[in-house]
């Protein structure tokens, strides 16, 4: 039970932590949830509370009880076989969609020879820093901690590892510090390579969401990297279609370049649910070249994102 009179003076990153706060006899007694924090920013936040809730006039004494339960934090990886058919758009969106539905979600750029999500969220100058040797994600504007390659190499230089390094790299990004994140959405590079075997092998995801157009060789090999999760037993969460329907700015007439529907039906075939559709439309793409990715506002291109990222709550919720 949470008494608001006590927590109302409390900022509200703090408050979204307190799971209990009761007075009783002069005495309040307030249970932090700290999970995730460093022990500096535990000691901070507790006396935070501690001057915040003293301050009211009824209370003579406060209690703090840190708690550090840890909600079990989830993976989930975003794939297709073909590359350009628009992961990193969608786990972008996907990301800042659950996050303004109050999901704790980060965003792991996987895509280590080609990483676009410092692009796609603004903050391509951003710089992690290291604690006890691992790495802190940085912040974008939109409320999602995001870690990239391109955060920690210069722009324009090339990445030519090898496998296990690529390997190494990709561990560094997953293993950090993710504070109270529940959810990493990890943007893959296309295709089966070393990253897709280093994910399975050492980071099993709890589930992928897989992205195709409506083409027939993009559906083909969507079918193919759905093969890769199904074998290392990571249950497909669904398909999505991109780039269906387009929309002409001029007359608002919509037609289908690389045709419509076919992913939904593929997924009746494959026995796969359907997520959802996101139409080809000039404004994603400016977005994501821009560092504003469309679902952080509120026109109507936000909705397919809002759409899928309540089903992928959905299941997240039901697998829970
Ligand atoms: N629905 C859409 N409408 C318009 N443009 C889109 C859409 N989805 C993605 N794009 C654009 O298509 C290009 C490829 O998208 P994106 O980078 O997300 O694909 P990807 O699958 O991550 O590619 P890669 O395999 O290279 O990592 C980008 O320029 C992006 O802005
Ligand atoms: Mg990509």
């Amino acid at each position: 039970m949470v008494d608001n009179a006590l927590t109302a003076a409390l900022p509200a990153s703090i408050g979204a932590r307190v799971s209990s706060a009761t007075l009783k006899d002069g005495r309040a007694t307030v249970v932090l949830d700290v999970a995730g924090l460093a022990p500096a920013e535990r000691d901070e936040m507790e006396a935070a509370v501690r001057e915040s809730v003293g301050a009211s006039g009824e209370v003579e004494d406060v209690r703090v009880i840190l708690t550090a339960e840890r909600k079990a934090r989830r993976i989930v990886a975003v794939g297709s076989g073909k590359g350009g058919v628009g992961k990193s758009t969608l786990t972008a969106n996907l990301a800042i969609a659950l996050h303004r539905m109050g999901h704790k979600v980060g965003v792991v750029d996987a895509d280590i020879y080609g990483p676009s999500q410092p692009m796609i969220l603004g903050n391509q100058a951003a710089r992690p820093e290291a604690r006890e040797n691992k790495l802190i994600p940085v912040e974008s504007t939109f409320g999602v901690p995001v870690l990239s390659m391109g955060h920690l190499v210069k722009q324009g230089q090339a990445i030519a590892w090898r496998g296990p390094m690529v390997g190494n790299a990709l561990s560094q990004l997953i293993d950090a510090h993710w504070g109270d994140a529940e959810l990493l959405l990890v943007d893959l590079p296309p295709g089966t390579g070393d990253v897709q075997l280093t994910m399975l092998q050492k980071f099993k995801p709890a589930g992928a969401v897989l992205v195709s157009t409506p083409q027939d060789l993009a559906l083909i090999d969507a079918a193919r990297a759905g093969q890769l999760f199904d074998q290392a037993g990571v249950p497909v969460i669904g398909l999505v279609e991109n780039m269906s329907g387009y929309a002409c700015p001029h007359c608002g007439e919509v037609s289908d370049p690389f045709g419509a529907g076919g992913v939904e039906d593929a997924a009746g075939r494959l026995e796969l649910p359907f997520l959802g559709r996101i139409p080809l439309d000039l404004a994603i793409r400016q977005g994501s070249d821009a560092g504003k990715p469309p679902a952080a506002g509120d026109d109507a291109i936000a909705e397919p994102f809002r759409a899928i990222a309540t089903k992928l709550a959905t299941w997240l919720s039901k697998t829970a």
